[in-house]
């Protein structure tokens, strides 16, 4: 399939079903800013929450939920106000906005010239001088606008655990190497958004800082590496779309000594969906010179004082959002009722990560069944998620489930009345099992782990 047609069927699949819609879409959308639907929303619920019990429920990790709005010297420190910035270059003639280094993949802003190419403006001289350009959102606390109220929407989670270090350690009674874990929102005032929900201007990040003895670091960041790889595996995605890339010497950010992107394979090319740091002790330090305040971890056993290096995993909630939708999609040959072939879309999706766990089918809607599976509906949904649904043949109502990814169909047909088994149907297997209507919950439970 044409990469382009994929991602168009993905965003319509995503927009019909629920999983996301552009903002204030009736206003005609906002450039970078995308809303969850129903569906979409508990689809990313569980890609947080399957990151965050990978993270938490480990004996050296514990978790924060740091402010959005931080003091302004944070991102002094951080080395935002200075580095945080794109070169962008705008077009004299049609006014639209590019960043420098991606003139080369953009489209001409202008309607005018359909399939231009923002290169051949530029070597037409119509471009400005490259001129740097801060991504942060400044905003201001309290009443009056002036420069001593400006304050920042975080660009990153990372600082809010950074400043945090000593709070959490002290508190929890940790000590390195230990690591804090945060999810939470982020702003770049990205100059180019694009490609759907990859680079948006609103976003989430899962991020993880692993705090260690300086020495040990290189050990650690090893294995950081191959556990984040692990994760995306265990939850279903692909290995084969997955790959590292080692950022360059000469491109490592100003305060890494090592890093890797995790790279996924979307319709569109390679795209970095987490990013692995060797931080060393530049955040810690930095702090420390900009408060005023300790940032050192004295350990009282060998009396030692010194600044933990810093294992980063920084992994986009979004991002990931987007390789988990994009993984999951499959156009796959599947008989009807009546034997014949067609061909359905299936979405995939691990079942820990699936928005909806069942889907509970009375064949007919009388002789009792509708009764049977309202009843086996409310038992199921004190835990999980389903989805009850009795309309139209039971093909049509499995194409429908197959499409949004629910693992499991389970259908109450006149054998229920009879023994009370129902049929339970695999998703990808389309495989039909009679299960005992008393066993479903403990079944289904069983199968989602
Ligand atoms: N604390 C380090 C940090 O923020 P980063 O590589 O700039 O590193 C980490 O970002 C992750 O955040 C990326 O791998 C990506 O998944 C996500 N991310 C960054 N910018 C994004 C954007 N504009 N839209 C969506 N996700 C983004």
């Amino acid at each position: 399939m044409q990469s382009s047609s994929l991602m168009d069927k993905l965003v319509s699949l995503a927009k019909r079903r629920g999983f996301v819609f552009q903002s204030s879409e009736i206003y005609g959308g906002l450039n970078g800013c995308w809303d969850y639907g129903p569906l979409g929303v508990e689809l990313l619920r569980n890609v947080k929450e399957q990151w965050w019990r990978a993270m938490t429920l480990r004996e050296d990790i514990e978790g924060i939920d740091a402010s959005i709005l931080m003091h302004p010297r944070v991102w002094e420190a951080s080395g935002h106000v200075e580095n945080f910035t794109d070169p962008m270059v705008d077009c004299r003639e049609c006014k639209a906005r590019f960043r420098a280094d991606q003139v080369e993949d953009s489209p001409c802003g202008s309607p005018a010239y359909k399939g231009r190419k923002a290169s051949k403006c530029q070597a037409e001289g119509k471009f400005t001088e490259a001129r740097q350009f801060n991504l942060m959102f400044k905003t201001f606390v309290g009443p009056v606008e002036d420069a001593s109220a400006v304050v920042y929407l975080r660009p990153e989670t990372a600082q809010g655990i950074y400043v945090n270090f000593l709070n959490v350690q002290s508190s929890s009674r940790q000590k390195p190497p230990f690591g804090i874990a945060q999810i939470g929102k982020a702003f770049r005032n990205e100059i180019n958004t694009k490609n759907f929900l990859f680079r948006t201007r609103e976003f989430e990040q899962m991020e993880m800082q692993f705090f260690v003895k300086p020495g040990s670091d290189e050990e650690w960041f090893g294995y950081w590496k191959e556990q984040r790889l692990q994760w995306f595996t265990g939850l279903g995605i692909t290995p084969t779309k997955l790959q590292f890339h080692r950022h360059e010497p000469d491109k490592l950010a100003h305060y890494a000594k090592d890093a890797y992107d995790i790279e996924y394979e979307f319709p569109f090319g390679w795209g970095e969906i987490e990013g692995i740091h060797n931080r060393t002790d530049f955040d810690l330090s930095r702090h420390e010179q900009f408060s005023g305040k300790s940032m050192k971890y004295f350990d009282e056993q060998s009396k030692e004082k010194y600044t933990p290096f810093i294992i980063e995993t920084s992994a986009g909630a979004s991002r990931s959002f987007m390789a988990f939708l994009v993984d999951a999609y499959r156009e796959e040959e599947a008989p009807t009722a009546d034997g014949k072939m067609e061909t359905r879309t299936v979405m995939r999706f691990h079942p820990k990560l699936a928005p909806v766990k069942a889907a509970i089918f009375p064949l007919v809607n009388r002789d009792g069944m509708p009764e049977m599976a309202r009843s086996l509906e409310t038992d199921l949904r004190k835990s999980l998620r389903v989805f009850y649904d009795d309309s139209g043949a039971v093909g049509r109502r499995y194409r429908r489930q197959d499409e949004v990814g629910t693992p499991f169909c389970i259908t109450i047909d006149s054998d229920t009345l009879k023994d009370q088994t129902v049929t339970v149907r695999d998703r990808d297997t389309m495989v039909q099992e009679r299960v005992n209507m008393d066993n479903v919950a403990r079944y289904l439970n069983d199968k989602l782990q």
